[in-house]
C-alpha cells in the first residue's frame, strides 16, 4: 500500500508540474514577480503609474517616445509572465485612454514587438489576458499574512480605485476557491473506483463556492465598473470601435482581431466541465473553446487533457453507486449555483447601468455594450446557454431507478 502512495504522490507531483499547477493556489501564478530587470525600467514606470498617466492624458506620448526593448534578457517563465502582464497594462491604457469613441488604431513598435516576442514564448496571445490581470497581478500586503482580501493588493491597476482592486482580486478569491476543486486534497472514491476514470490526478469539484462571489457586491460598485474600468478590458475583435482590429506597428501589416479579458478565460471552470463531462451547445462551445486560446499552454492542456478522458457521467449513470451519483450531482449542481449567481451579477452590473445611462451622452456606447460582453459574445444567450446545459447534465432519479432496475 505504501509503495503505491508513493506512486500516486510521484504521479501528482509530475501532473502537477506538466500542467503548471500550484498545489496550494491551483491556476494562480505562485509570488508573481514583481519587477523587472533594470533595462526594462521605462515599462516599469509607466506601468506603475498607469492610472496617473491615464487620467492626465499622458500615457500615449510617453509610449510613443518610448525606446524599442527587445526582450531578450528575459528568461523565467515569472519574469515572462511579468513582462506579458506589464506590456498588456500599457497596451490597453494606450489603446483606450481617449475612451471608447477614440480607440488608437495602431499599437507602436516600442510596445507592440516585444510583446508580440514575449506572447509568442509564453503561447500567450499579445493581449491583456485573465491569467496577466488576474492570475499573475496580485502581491500580499504583509508577506507574512493570509491571501484574504484584506491583506491582498495588485501590481497594477486602472482607472476606477477600490473598484478595479475589487474587481480582480474578488475574481482571484474566486479561482483560489475553485483551486481546492482542482487539486485533489481527499480522494473520496474507492480506489478502483478512482482509477476508473481519472487518468490524471484531479477529481473533486465539490467545493466550488460562490461565496467568494458574493463579495463582488461589496467591492465594485456597478457603475464604476460599467462606465470606468470595462473600456480597459476591452480587446479589438467583435468590437464596433475598433471593427478590424488593431495593428501592432513592426510586427504585422494587417490588423489583427484579439478578445477582451474576461474571466471566460478561466480554467477553472473549464476544467471542472471537463471533469464532470458537461457539454455546451455548438455555439456556445465554440465561443468557450475560443477562449482557450486565451490560457496558458498547459492549462489548456489540462482541459483537454480532463475533457478527453472516459466520461465520468456515463460511467456514473451506468456503473456505480448511489452516493457516486449524489455526490456527481452535488458537483453539478454547485456549477448551476455557480452559473446563475453569475448570471444575476451580470444584470447588477451591466444590464442595470447600461439602462441607466440611456439619455445620457454614453447612449449609443451604452446600448452597445449591452448586448456584447468583454469577450465579445452576446453574453445573456450565451450565459443562459450555458447554465442550462450545466443543469441538463444533472442526473436524475428517474435515470437512476430506470438503471436499478436494468440490473
Ligand atoms: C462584475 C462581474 C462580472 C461580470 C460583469 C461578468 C460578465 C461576464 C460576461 C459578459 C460573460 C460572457 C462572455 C464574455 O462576453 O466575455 C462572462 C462569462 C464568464 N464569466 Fe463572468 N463576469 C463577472 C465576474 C465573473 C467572475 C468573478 C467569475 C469567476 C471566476 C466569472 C466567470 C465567468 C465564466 C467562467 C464565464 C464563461 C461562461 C461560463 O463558463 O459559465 N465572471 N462573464
Amino acid at each position: 500500500a505504501e509503495t503505491m502512495e508513493t506512486f500516486y504522490r510521484e504521479q501528482f507531483q509530475a501532473d502537477l508540474e506538466a500542467f503548471d499547477i500550484s498545489e496550494k493556489l491551483g491556476f494562480l501564478l505562485e509570488e508573481p514577480l514583481t519587477n523587472l530587470p533594470d533595462h526594462y525600467g521605462v515599462w516599469m514606470d509607466l506601468a506603475n503609474n498607469l492610472t496617473h498617466l491615464i487620467e492626465t492624458r499622458k500615457l500615449r506620448d510617453l509610449v510613443d517616445k518610448m525606446p524599442v526593448l527587445m526582450p531578450d534578457i528575459l528568461s523565467t517563465n515569472r519574469e515572462l509572465r511579468l513582462a506579458h502582464l506589464v506590456l498588456g497594462f500599457i497596451s490597453m491604457g494606450y489603446v483606450w485612454q481617449e475612451g471608447r469613441q477614440a480607440p488608437a488604431q495602431i499599437l507602436p513598435k516600442a510596445v507592440a514587438l516585444p510583446y508580440w516576442l514575449v506572447s509568442s514564448r509564453l503561447g500567450l496571445p499579445p493581449i491583456l489576458t485573465y491569467a496577466d490581470s488576474v492570475l499573475a497581478n496580485w502581491k500580499l500586503k504583509d508577506p507574512d499574512g493570509d491571501m484574504q482580501i484584506g491583506n491582498l493588493d495588485l501590481i497594477f491597476s486602472f482607472p476606477g480605485g477600490e473598484s478595479c482592486r475589487g474587481f480582480f482580486l474578488v475574481s482571484l478569491l474566486v479561482e483560489m476557491a475553485a483551486s481546492s476543486g482542482i487539486v485533489v486534497r481527499n480522494g473520496k472514491l474507492s480506489p478502483s473506483e478512482f482509477n476508473q476514470f481519472t487518468h490524471c490526478a484531479f477529481y473533486n469539484g465539490r467545493e466550488i463556492r460562490i461565496t467568494e462571489f458574493v463579495l463582488f457586491l461589496d467591492h465594485v460598485d456597478p457603475t464604476v465598473f460599467h462606465g470606468t474600468l470595462r473600456i480597459f478590458v476591452s480587446g479589438w475583435r467583435d468590437n464596433p470601435m475598433l471593427p478590424r482590429g488593431l495593428l501592432y506597428d513592426g510586427v504585422s501589416n494587417e490588423p489583427i482581431l484579439l478578445s477582451g479579458g474576461s474571466a471566460a478565460q478561466s480554467s477553472a471552470i473549464q476544467c471542472f466541465d471537463g471533469l464532470l463531462s458537461i457539454e455546451h451547445e455548438d455555439e456556445t462551445r465554440t465561443f468557450v473553446t475560443r477562449m482557450r486560446d486565451y490560457m496558458p499552454p498547459a492549462h489548456r492542456q489540462l482541459i483537454e487533457t480532463l475533457s478527453d478522458c472516459p466520461s465520468l457521467r456515463h460511467f456514473i449513470l451506468y456503473n456505480s453507486s448511489i452516493d457516486l451519483c449524489q455526490a456527481y450531482n452535488s458537483c453539478v449542481s454547485a456549477l448551476v449555483d455557480l452559473r446563475s449567481y453569475h448570471l444575476n451579477t451580470v444584470t447588477k452590473y451591466i444590464i442595470v447601468p447600461g439602462n441607466r445611462a440611456v439619455g445620457s451622452p454614453l447612449r449609443g456606447v451604452g446600448t452597445m455594450l449591452n448586448t456584447t460582453g468583454s469577450g465579445g459574445s452576446n453574453f445573456v444567450v450565451f450565459l443562459k446557454s450555458v447554465r442550462n446545459s450545466t443543469q441538463k447534465s444533472l442526473i436524475s432519479k428517474e435515470a437512476s431507478v430506470s438503471r436499478e432496475t436494468e440490473m
